[in-house]
């Protein structure tokens, strides 16, 4: 499998305006750089949880080159906002505090169909995330950049879950047991990872780190971008990696529970933050 797009030659750099670049959004794409980067890390874990399965190995590099891509592509687009970023020196300070356990034999969600739903999860949450910044991006080289992205995310999402219909005849998994790693792997979205991306890439000299501080400010920039058709989109691709009709009246509950949170959750933010 080669990459969909390349983004050095499919990107119109050459259409960049600097005059429409929001501060505040270049902030998080200096972060989400930073975390699509290290992608070739949790192929090595993918690699070490499934080291019987060289097949799905070797589908677990293929997707993190795509990762390794969208952080390539959005460096180079916060380089071009702000000569001072610079992609590979941010990065060599986010892994210095932050790094996985590549070297895990089992999955951290118990067993391979939940690291699958886990991963389900993440593709999930990045899918909406860059079609609603791509939605958001008034710079049009960063709209493009969002695009490609997001729909490379769609595809990792269909990739995972694929396998994740594979690995459920070999491991059942209960509705609960799903629920409980896709809750728990969103749940960790406020975990130290975006944190300290956060920190990484936009720290003043000589600024130290506090989780909570940097959490928040990533999250109330990040949260703010959706609006309620993402959040629908969302629910729809986790109540399908559950194994739950996305077309029932639960649905429809929890979607509108969902978007009630998120409000409240940048309102607090917002409030936190004045
Ligand atoms: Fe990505
Ligand atoms: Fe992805």
């Amino acid at each position: 499998m080669t990459a969909h797009w390349n983004y050095l030659t499919d990107i119109n750099w050459a259409a960049f305006d600097p005059t429409k670049v929001d501060p505040e959004l270049a902030k998080v794409v200096r972060a989400a750089a930073l975390v699509e980067y290290g992608g070739g890390h949790y192929a090595d874990y993918l690699c070490s949880v499934f080291s019987d399965d060289p097949e799905f190995c070797q589908v677990a590099r293929d997707w993190a080159a795509e990762e390794i891509q969208h952080g390539q592509a959005l460096g180079k687009w916060a380089e071009t906002v702000d000569a001072s970023y610079d992609l590979e020196a941010r990065y060599k300070d986010f892994r210095s505090g932050y790094s996985l356990d590549t070297a895990q034999q089992n999955s951290v969600r118990g067993s391979r169909a939940g690291e699958l739903v886990a991963r389900c999860m993440v593709e999930t949450g990045t899918s909406s995330y860059y079609t609603a910044m791509a939605e958001q991006a008034a710079e049009p080289v960063l709209k493009q950049i969002c695009q490609h992205i997001a729909a490379d995310e769609l595809r990792h999402y269909k990739l995972f879950y694929t396998h994740l219909n594979h690995y459920l005849q070999r491991e059942p998994m209960s509705l609960l047991a799903r629920l409980r790693v896709a809750l728990g792997r969103i749940a960790e979205s406020e975990d130290d990872e975006l944190a300290y991306a956060y920190y990484a890439a936009n720290r003043a000299e000589g600024q130290a780190y506090d989780r909570e501080t940097f959490s928040r400010a990533y999250m109330r920039r990040a949260f703010g971008f959706y609006r309620q058709h993402h959040i629908e989109r969302v629910v729809g691709m986790v109540f399908k990696a559950c194994g739950l009709s996305p077309q029932s009246l639960i649905y429809k509950g929890a979607s509108r529970v969902a978007w009630w949170s998120l409000n409240r959750k940048v309102k607090q933010l917002e409030k936190l933050a004045a």
